[in-house]
């Protein structure tokens, strides 16, 4: 406990420094079981890209920006902006499919809702469940604090500035790219930009129970760990400990730190894909309460394979970006997750890779509720500035933000800390640090990223990387078949690996456009990549050490490095379904051979 809390100190200081008057506060955990308001719905917006609302004319911060909301009593009164006769945009949700003019914005758009409070909690927060890039929040004309990141949760404390009664809340939105930001400024994904998840104001008491992990002790079926964070002014606090189910019920009293931690024998029925059982928590102090579903399984290695509560697993996997079918743009929503999810389960998959940034939490816990194992991963894609310290201190915040959100999930068993990064020193250093970080975080699951595949020759593929020592399981993506050579070669090739870790191939695939049909030899025809998918089936059933794969992917997703007109039209075409949720050929070739798994 103790060590986690210190690197999630040292994380969220990197936040905290950019911070002003109040408190960045570290996660509340489970923010859906906590009394909360919503303040989902239409915002007002004004679409900003010189930053006249956050600059004066000499690019100096303006003290009385747009998010002073200022009124004029009359016309003669100078003020040019306003957001009373503002557009509006729909929270949760992307701006770029929300308005034609948007869909290729990228810069600043400021957002506006005003709310009524009427509770009588002691302490207030707000709660973004993701914000796409760059945010400053503010509130009855205070800063409150600001956050980077497009896609991990954050919660501001705005107890001393929230007004019983009328409150303006306002957000500078600003989804510009970054050479040095988390992801960089080149990746193959619509930089959605916007408040893309739910807000909401959450209520506590003075003290309150803000932080807990209770999960199994790693390598342990009967022991679980318990931890324990309250956040306010009486730190010694009469914490209790329920599961019902498991006839666990227990009072242990924090330190004067608020921490508790300790170890409970039980026996519970394992989570697993064919018994996806939750356990209903019940965390409770004096003045608060708090109830939670998890599930409790062991995951590990041993060899060359993953063994879920003690037996082997072959993770039956397909890689996921966050783009909702049918209205494409980011998804959100627990419609959005279920019919994803569905989409995924035609496929008889029991594993997902959340490509590549951690999703919203429905999708996580009803994955979860469904007893599928997944990979979630911080978007260190490609070619970061690994000579970045504070580009680091932005992945390991990202980080942070992602396991604690998601560390009472049983379905997350890896935390993912890259994908496709150019090998070197300078990224070597970067990617260790992370590695470390993760298991400091978190040491019971495993820690990977998606690597990329060397070769001997064209007839014996491998892979060659510093980091294979690193990770427990070894991913990689490869393309034979389509960057490299056509659908022959995945039969030509043999497999040579240079040590006995358990492999995942972690991405694989080519392009069809849903509807085009011709000649197998054909490239965009749903034929071609159905003779793909046959064949790199084939070429994976004779791979020494696979225990998974997630091909590239679920659906057709929208990218603006995918340009081909009438076939990509900003859409990589590599789904097994089209955007439109409709099923290619080459669906049916991976459904077949993952039902004979
Ligand atoms: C890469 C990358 C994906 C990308 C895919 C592709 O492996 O990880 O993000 O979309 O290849 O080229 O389609």
């Amino acid at each position: 406990m103790k060590k986690t809390f210190i690197l999630l100190l040292i994380c969220t200081s990197f936040v905290a420094m950019s911070q002003t008057n109040e408190s960045y506060s570290q996660l509340i955990q489970n923010i859906g079981g906590r009394s909360t308001q919503s303040l989902n719905g239409h915002w007002n917006r004004l679409v900003d890209p010189l930053e006249s609302g956050y600059y004066d004319y000499r690019k100096k911060p303006n003290p009385n920006g747009f998010f002073k909301n200022m009124t004029v009593d009359n016309w003669n009164q100078f003020k040019e902006y306003g957001f009373e006769d503002a557009p509006v945009l729909q929270v949760p949700g992307d701006w770029n499919t929300q308005e034609a003019k948007l869909y290729y914005y990228e810069g600043t758009v400021w957002y506006k809702k005003s709310f009524t409070y009427s509770g009588k909690s002691q302490r207030q927060f707000l709660y973004f469940g993701a914000v796409n890039y760059e945010t400053k929040v503010y509130l009855n004309g205070q800063k409150v604090g600001e956050h980077e990141g497009g896609y991990t949760p954050f919660n501001i404390e705005v107890t001393k500035l929230i007004n019983q009664g009328e409150n303006t809340l306002i957000v500078k939105v600003d989804n510009k790219r970054h050479a040095d930001g988390i992801p960089t400024d080149n990746f193959d994904w619509w930089n959605y930009g916007g408040i893309t998840r739910d807000v909401m104001l959450v209520e506590t008491p003075s003290t309150f129970i803000r932080d807990y992990k209770v999960q199994l002790k790693k390598g342990s079926k009967s022991v679980l760990q318990v931890e324990v964070k309250v956040d306010g002014n009486a730190l010694q606090q009469n914490v209790k400990i329920e599961i019902p189910e498991l006839k666990l019920s227990k009072s242990v009293i924090t330190g004067n730190n608020g921490e508790i931690a300790f170890e409970q024998n039980v026996v519970p029925s394992l989570w697993s894909p064919s018994n996806p059982k939750l356990y209903r928590v019940v965390i409770s102090t004096a003045a608060d309460k708090v109830e939670d579903e998890i599930g409790f399984r062991t995951i590990e290695t041993s060899g060359n394979k993953i063994l879920l509560n003690g037996s082997p697993i072959f993770l039956k996997g397909i890689c996921i970006h966050e783009e909702a079918p049918i209205r494409t743009g980011r998804a959100f929503s627990l419609a959005d997750s279920k019919n994803l999810l569905d989409m995924a389960q035609q496929l008889g998959v029991n594993f997902l890779r959340l490509a590549h940034y951690p999703h919203n939490e429905y999708m996580v816990r009803e994955a979860e509720r469904r007893g599928i194992l997944l990979w979630s991963e911080i978007p260190v894609y490609w070619t970061v500035d690994f000579e970045n310290p504070v580009t680091l201190a932005n992945a390991t915040n990202q980080l942070s933000e992602m396991i604690s959100r998601d560390k009472n999930r049983a379905a997350v068993v890896f935390w993912s800390v890259a994908n496709e990064t150019p090998h070197g020193e300078a990224r070597s250093k970067f990617l260790t640090s992370l590695v470390k970080s993760a298991k400091a975080f978190d040491n019971t699951r495993m820690v990977s990223m998606a690597l990329e595949k060397s070769q001997i020759n064209d007839s014996i593929q491998t892979i060659n990387d510093d980091m294979m020592d690193q990770v427990e399981v070894v991913s990689f993506n490869e393309y034979l078949g389509w960057y490299q050579g056509t659908w022959e070669l995945p039969l030509k090739v043999k497999w040579v690996f240079k040590n006995d870790k358990p492999i995942i191939i972690s991405e694989f695939g080519g392009e069809a456009l849903s509807g085009l049909h011709g000649a197998i030899n054909q490239r965009w025809t749903e034929e071609y990549q159905e003779q793909l998918y046959k064949n790199t089936c084939s070429m994976l059933d004779k791979m020494p050490n696979l225990v998974g794969t997630t091909p590239w992917i679920l659906m057709d997703f929208r990218s603006s490095k995918r340009l081909l007109p009438k076939i990509q039209d900003d859409f990589n075409r590599k789904g097994l379904f089209s955007d439109r949720g409709e099923p290619k050929k080459a669906m049916f070739i991976l459904k077949d051979w993952y039902e004979k798994k």
